[in-house]
């Protein structure tokens, strides 16, 4: 998604916008553009493509410069077009803006300036906004910048700078996230704080409709109706190097070697072994409000939907409370029936997309409780939910999630443990589930080991075009989330379905050209699932097994197995998982993909 970097300070502001812009790449974006204050002008370069791009464009620039914004568009409205790239200026080049978010009613504010005499050069919403900014400017930019914002319907992170304000940035927030760095004679705005992570990790998150007039040595910030508010100065714990690749060829890789990790992350301090309970006090709610849940409805999209789907097995298996998983953009628009005592979890690694946001605010809206979990500290949707659990996987870059989902899907049984232990499960029991779950990490170091194997069977079948992935029970899920990866960063298509659903359709698609991997863990559906596999094999279909160390039957069965440690079976996805992330991997680069930012995507899909 848009990437917004803002400094004012006593330094060279370009080579810090620049590498600010370079650290929020991984957000896919389409162009870029920057706007510099020289003296007492503005100059703003914009270019098409990637920063690179930008960078040649602007050439060997020299002049003192402390001051200024910077911006990577994914386009919504509008082509991804240099005219269109931000900053956007006013017809007078005074004034300046970068923009992340929609403007909903922009139809109609370009007929207000239009009618005003403003000449409109572009196709997009921002262009609307810095006209509307000079519509209401009489001297005073934040007050100019506030006017505007009460006209506009939609979502917005802005910058604004301009050549009568020179030292001042004004910063907005309704719906799409900014943070201001605090440096010492200098301050940063952006829109993610890897952007300025690199020069300071004292950082003021904005909420919605809040102002921040922001000076070198000073900030003051203000709500939309002109109240004056003193945020507090947080502390990010996130250091650069997690931001780095490590080593790695691309950041996909480093994070799904990171798993064992972000693993023991997600469960520090949770593990209550004595109590059998794991300790999840950002639920904000009490063992007889848990106690007392009736339903549980679990609503995300993509990856996050698929460890949805893993925790309500896991939930409705240890609690035995009814679990229903939505996708995020189908529950915002059905009429949903939330009762009482229904909770709703809101699973987001960016915590900003939009579609989950949306369902997130239609329950709450029905006086539901909605708790989170999320990755990113200090997103929407971490400050909008009335409690709940960090997954503590750090700054995912690839875009294509993979110890984020491991961390939610940790965190999912963690919870799952809590409500069991509340409603049926001796202390033994849940002691039981956290002695599974602390080995979980070591097991994932254990199941890394088979990337060379991995490695072979991708050499085999990346030139294939289609997959299909088959699990049952929990690794159902599993198969979903293994065909996404695949598809989404190799680009070949992939399906991943019940293993026993393929013999009602998918089986016709099933000869010697077709890969077919198979989630066959040793538990209760095994013998069903060689059954499946032997469908497949009869149909000289290509089968790839992950299954269960010490499982030697199976190799007999299938043309390439890969083994994953043995755990309790509802942390089996967990396992089974690692395989498929690294197989889609391996794919991806020995088909020369750009394997952390596939095409067309982005990281956090901030829009409809
Ligand atoms: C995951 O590999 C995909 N990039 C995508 O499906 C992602 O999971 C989805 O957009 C949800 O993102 P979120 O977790 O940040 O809400």
């Amino acid at each position: 998604m848009c990437g917004i970097v803002g400094y004012v300070g006593r330094k060279q502001a370009l080579p810090i916008l620049m590498s600010g812009l370079k650290r929020l790449e991984y957000r896919g974006y389409d162009s870029a553009g920057i706007a510099l204050l020289t003296e007492n002008s503005l100059m703003v370069v914009k270019s098409a493509g990637k920063i690179a791009m930008l960078e040649s464009m602007i050439g060997d620039f020299n002049q003192r410069c402390e001051h200024g914004i910077a911006h990577t568009r994914w386009a919504t409205h509008g082509e991804p077009t240099q005219l269109n790239a931000h900053p956007h200026a006013d017809a007078a080049e005074e004034i300046a803006l970068v923009h992340n978010g929609i403007i909903e009613n922009f139809r109609a504010l370009r007929e207000f300036l239009v009618q005003r005499g403003f000449t409109i050069k572009t196709e997009t919403a921002t262009e609307i906004l810095v006209h509307l900014i000079r519509f209401h400017y009489r001297g005073d930019l934040t007050e100019s910048v506030r006017l505007a914002l009460t006209q506009v319907e939609g979502t917005y992170g802005v910058a604004v700078v301009s050549s009568l304000h020179p030292g001042t940035i004004v910063a907005a927030r309704m719906g799409s996230p900014l943070v201001i760095g605090h440096g010492d004679g200098e301050k940063f705005v952006a829109s993610d704080v890897s952007a300025m992570l690199e020069h300071t990790n004292r950082v003021v998150y904005l909420e919605d409709s809040e102002i921040a007039t922001v000076t070198a040595d000073d900030y003051k910030i203000t709500t939309i109706q002109n109240v004056q508010i003193s945020p507090s100065v947080e502390e990010v714990s996130w250091t650069l190097d997690e931001i780095e690749k490590g080593g790695y060829d691309h950041f996909m890789l480093k994070e799904i070697h990171e798993q064992p990790t972000t693993l023991r992350n997600a469960a520090r301090g949770r593990l209550n072994y004595e109590e059998g309970i794991p300790r999840l006090d950002g639920l904000n709610l009490q063992y007889d409000e848990l106690r007392n849940i009736k339903r549980i409805i679990i609503t995300a999209c993509g990856t996050s939907w698929h460890a949805g789907m893993i925790g309500e097995y896991m939930v409705e298996e240890l609690a035995r409370l009814p679990v229903e998983v939505e996708y995020a953009s189908e529950l915002r628009y059905r009429t949903p029936i939330f009762e009482d005592r229904t909770v709703l979890f809101a699973i987001s690694q960016s915590g900003e997309t939009t579609d989950t946001m949306a369902a997130m605010r239609e329950a709450r809206k029905h006086g539901t409780t909605v708790l989170g979990i999320v990755n990113v500290v200090g997103s929407t949707m971490a400050r909008e939910t009335d409690g709940g659990v960090f997954i503590h996987a750090g700054p995912e870059i690839g875009v294509a999630s993979t110890k984020a989902f491991t961390s939610q899907v940790m965190v999912l049984a963690l919870i799952a443990t809590t409500l069991g232990r509340m409603r049926r499960l001796s202390v033994q029991q849940g002691q039981e589930m956290i002695q599974s779950i602390e080995k979980i990490p070591a097991q994932v170091e254990q199941a890394l080991k088979v990337e060379d194997a991995v490695k072979k069977i991708a050499a085999k079948y990346y030139k294939a075009n289609n997959f299909l992935y088959l699990g049952r029970g929990i690794n159902f899920p599993v198969a979903l989330e293994g065909a996404l990866k695949l598809k989404e960063i190799s680009y070949i298509h992939a399906e991943g379905y019940p293993a026993a659903e393929m013999k009602h359709g998918p089986i016709a698609l099933i000869d010697e050209n077709m890969p077919v991997v198979v989630i066959a863990m040793k538990d209760p559906v095994y013998d069903k699932v060689m059954s499946n596999i032997a469908e497949v094999r009869a149909r000289n279909g290509q089968v790839i097994a992950v299954a269960t160390e010490g499982d030697t039957e199976i190799a007999k069965h299938v043309n390439h197995v890969i083994y994953i440690p043995e755990t309790n079976r509802l942390l089996t996805p967990l396992l089974s998982i690692i395989p498929l992330q690294l197989l889609a991997y391996h794919i991806a680069v020995l088909r020369g993909c750009h394997v952390d930012q596939p095409r067309n995507l982005a990281k956090s899909v901030t829009v409809e």
